[in-house]
């Protein structure tokens, strides 16, 4: 090296060992020969391996007084001051309700073949019930229709968090069984409606986010902080919503629709991998998600989850229970981080939680800890406690600064650190035979990130809010080389 470092202190410098640096060429190796090195294994994806990306209709749409569009609980929300970081709301978003064409674009340049969105409840139902909208379901349509030309299956979910304002007015939104019931008017219209494009439909999104966030915290729309039986209640109406929500579109819809949750899963990881605390994980699985996941999938309360709920258990009849658990085809997981590391335990019901520790790295949000092992641990858990054979990751992804670099790129080397990493682990559980059968990348671009606003950057496409200017990030060549190889790229 010239001046400055010795060659030595150049390879400490740069990673690599001295004794590397001065070493001679092997020997054995011939001029000429192959070298030894082994083949790069190829760790792919099973065939027919969906890839995806996700987005919301409130987080992208804009457009809010289009079409005859009612109000949802978050307009309303968004604009109370102080409730958004930023200070800024979804009225324009990424203006995709008129740039869809363009949007498909990115999903066609990004190779994939699937595109999870939501349908916004408002624009069908403006009220959320009575009377649908005309004029409700002709983006939709229009959206569709252009997927559809491109190539890519459209996977629907009925409720990403836009309540109409209106039922939350009337019925104080999911605290009444009359939004529950309201909800599943509205699925088993859209699924009859759209069900001859739309194969797929996800019901609820989050409903252990919304419910708590929304009803418990008042961090979320519609921003209450009700007493735990409340809460309580307001997520079994949601599970019954769900429930009710499959039976009125199995009625109405084609027999070939699928369905199923997206759920922020409680993430339990072992802390350390032994079959003690595989074991205890798995029971944490089951009573971390018994107010939604595992009531639907078992049909019942555990006893735990009773025990601990008191008098604030939820009140319910043997009639609600049959209708929530009605068969769904698949379960979509949301995978970000890891939630809980755990432990096995002589009490009961078998696990302990351990606590983080102050040091533990996050990406550019403070919730999203870096666990890359979430995406092995947490669907193969889920499929074994709840004898799973179809599991979608819904979402998956990371926030980040996302600077743009001097020459007008964005290098955001930090998002293809994460995504490079969980799918690894996700790569890692479909070789062993878990049964995940898509992963859908949140997000397709930087949109409105809900109480964070239009800062918290989530997107494989930079969105330039003021000229709605989309630019890919170096993270959409990383994902488009993922979907081409169907492999991890590890
Ligand atoms: C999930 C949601 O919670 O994570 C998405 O389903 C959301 O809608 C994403 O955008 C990121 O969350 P947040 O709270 O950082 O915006």
């Amino acid at each position: 090296m010239p001046g400055k470092f010795s060659r030595r202190r150049f390879a400490k410098l740069a990673g690599l060992s001295a004794v590397a640096m001065s070493a001679t060429p092997a020997k054995s190796q011939k001029r000429g020969a192959k070298p030894k090195s082994a083949p790069r294994a190829a760790a792919r994806f099973p065939n027919g391996f969906v890839w995806g990306t996700a987005t919301s209709a409130y987080q992208i749409e804009g457009a809010v007084l289009e079409d005859g569009r009612g109000s949802s609980i978050w307009d309303t929300f968004a604009h109370q001051p102080g409730k958004i970081e930023d200070g800024s709301n979804a009225d324009q978003a990424n203006d995709h309700f008129h740039r869809y064409k363009e949007d498909v674009g990115l999903l066609r340049e990004l190779g994939v073949k699937a595109y999870r969105f939501s349908v916004a409840w408002p624009r069908v139902f403006p009220d959320g019930d009575g009377a649908p909208n005309p004029k409700g379901l002709d983006f939709y349509d229009r959206l569709l229709d252009e997927l559809l030309a491109n190539g890519i299956s459209p996977y629907a979910t009925l409720y990403h968090w836009d309540l109409p304002q209106s039922l939350q007015d009337r019925f104080g939104g999911w605290q009444s069984g009359e939004t529950s019931r309201a909800f599943a008017n509205y699925a088993g219209y859209v699924a009859g409606r759209l069900g001859d494009r739309v194969k797929t439909i996800f019901t609820l999104n989050e409903c252990a986010r919304f419910v708590d966030f929304g009803y418990g915290a008042g961090i979320d729309a519609p921003g209450l902080k009700l007493p735990q039986a409340v809460v309580n209640q307001v997520r079994h109406n949601a599970a019954l919503g769900h429930g009710l929500a499959v039976q009125a579109i199995r009625a109405k819809g084609r027999a070939d629709i699928k369905l199923g949750p997206a759920e922020n899963i409680a993430a339990c990881v072992p802390a350390i991998d032994t079959p003690e605390n595989v074991r205890a994980a798995e029971i944490a699985t089951r009573e971390m998600n018994a107010g939604f996941l595992n009531v639907i999938l078992e049909g019942k309360y555990t006893d735990a989850f009773l025990a601990y709920a008191g008098k604030d258990a939820p009140k319910h009849t043997a009639d609600e229970l049959r209708i929530i658990s009605s068969p769904i085809d698949f379960v979509g997981l949301n995978i970000y981080a890891p939630q809980f590391y755990v432990v096995a335990a002589e009490h009961a019901p078998g696990f302990d939680v351990l606590p983080f520790p102050a040091s533990f790295p996050h990406m550019n949000s403070e919730w999203l800890r870096i666990g890359p092992e979430t995406a092995y641990w947490v669907p193969r858990l889920a499929a074994k406690v709840w004898n799973l054979d179809t599991i979608y990751i819904s979402e998956n992804g990371t926030s980040a600064v996302d600077q743009l670099a001097p020459d007008g790129k964005i290098y955001d080397l930090d998002r293809i650190m994460y995504l490079r990493n969980y799918l690894a682990q996700l790569q890692r559980a479909t070789a062993e035979g878990v049964p995940v059968r898509g992963y859908f990348l949140w997000s397709l671009m930087d949109n409105f990130e809900w109480i964070y606003g239009l800062e918290k950057r989530f997107g494989l496409y930079h969105v330039d809010f003021k000229t709605q200017r989309r630019t890919p990030k170096l993270s959409a060549s990383f994902y488009r080389n993922v979907v081409a190889r169907n492999g991890a790229g590890a």
